[in-house]
């Protein structure tokens, strides 16, 4: 029998099973992450970062990344097998991320997670790397059920999916330029402070004030959409300005202003569409869904509207290999097939493919 027909064989003896144990890779930008799921209970989540070896560059270098999730990632692996307590026969199947990412970091988890369903005949589940943060909220929030409105913000994703389904999701609005990950990571840069920018804007904003006025894309328009290369350019024009003039720049009132106004426009269009659209439920994934400003507005502006908000813990939101085991499992749920070994990566899937 061939590999392909085995393993989607073992994938339908599996299928009404609670307990399906997966591992999954994850290592489409810079960090080389494995996790095991029992389920939905997550048994070890391992993520070795490489933010320090990228942060003298002021950004991900794709070469550099590719090369150290080749050398991390057996022992990533390795790793969370061990604080899961399971051994490699004991998983039923291997999940690894496809897309989207960078070309040459995203092979290396799937060349990877290819080679070991191959050699233990295991299914193999090639996951959407956006429906992946989508699903971390099912770790945190394991009864929680579509349908509901769900803010994906990311390095490199802005987007309001509607998420029909444990696999489904319509787009409502996204960026048509920077993602707005992207657009914290740049300004943060402007502001002399190191990769990645998120966490270190959110921390100096702390000690300003948002008095420095920005502007609000498509502010009469009637659209969910993002933008966010007006406010980006508007902030290093200021920071220009500062510096011909000879004036100090107030860089802690740069950097709330700038997360006060990227935060109100995600809250904005995302509760206004939860509106629109009669649902009750947000929830918010991705990397700047990390960010302590969002989080709260988007709380407390939604219980206004009595709309109920959730969030995954901040090491479900950045790239981790929980997210892919759990959007995984959802697909096995949903009669997924087995990828065969010829499965590719591909930098460029969007959310809804
Ligand atoms: O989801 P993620 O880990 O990777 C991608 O799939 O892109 O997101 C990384 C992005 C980076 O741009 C980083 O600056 C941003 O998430 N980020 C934050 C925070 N933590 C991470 N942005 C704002 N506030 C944070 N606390
Ligand atoms: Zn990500």
């Amino acid at each position: 029998m061939k590999y392909i027909d085995i393993a989607n064989k073992k994938l339908d003896e599996m299928r009404n099973r609670d307990d399906i144990l997966i591992l999954a890779i994850e290592s489409s930008c810079d960090e080389t992450a494995v996790a095991v799921m029992r389920g939905r209970e997550l048994l070890s989540n391992v993520i070795a970062s490489q933010i320090d070896i990228h942060k003298r560059f002021g950004g991900v270098v794709p070469e550099i990344a590719s090369r150290n999730h080749t050398m991390a990632i057996d022992n990533v692996t390795k790793q969370a097998l061990e604080e899961a307590n399971v051994t490699l026969e004991e998983v039923d199947c291997i999940a690894v991320t496809y897309g989207a990412g960078l070309l040459g970091a995203l092979l290396v988890g799937v060349s990877y997670a290819k080679a070991l369903a191959y050699a233990t005949q295991k299914p193999l589940i090639a996951v959407n790397h956006i429906k992946g943060h989508i699903s971390a909220n099912y770790i945190a929030k394991p009864d929680l059920q579509p349908p509901y409105l769900c803010l994906i913000a990311s390095g490199g994703h802005t987007t309001i999916a509607y998420v029909k389904s444990l696999v489904d999701v319509e787009i409502k609005g996204t960026t048509q330029d920077d993602a707005c990950g992207e657009a914290f990571d740049k300004v943060a840069r402007v502001l002399g402070l190191p990769y990645p920018g998120g966490p270190q804007i959110e921390q100096l904003a702390k000690e300003g004030v948002a008095n420095i006025p920005l502007p609000t894309p498509y502010k009469d328009k009637d659209t969910y959409d993002f933008s966010y290369s007006g406010i980006k350019t508007a902030v290093i024009n200021y920071a220009h300005k500062c510096e011909q003039k000879g004036e100090e720049l107030r860089r802690a009132d740069l950097a709330c202003s700038f997360q006060e106004k990227v935060t109100d426009i995600m809250v904005d269009n995302t509760l206004r569409c939860a509106v629109d659209m009669k649902v009750d439920t947000v929830v918010i994934a991705g990397g700047v869904g990390a960010n302590g400003v969002l989080r709260e507005k988007m709380e407390m502006r939604a219980k206004e509207k009595g709309i109920k908000v959730y969030y995954p813990p901040l090491k479900l939101c950045t790239d981790n290999g929980a997210m892919i085991a759990s959007q995984a499992y959802n697909m096995i749920k949903t009669g997924a097939k087995s990828s065969d070994i010829d499965l590719d990566a591909n930098a460029n899937v969007r959310v809804f493919d």
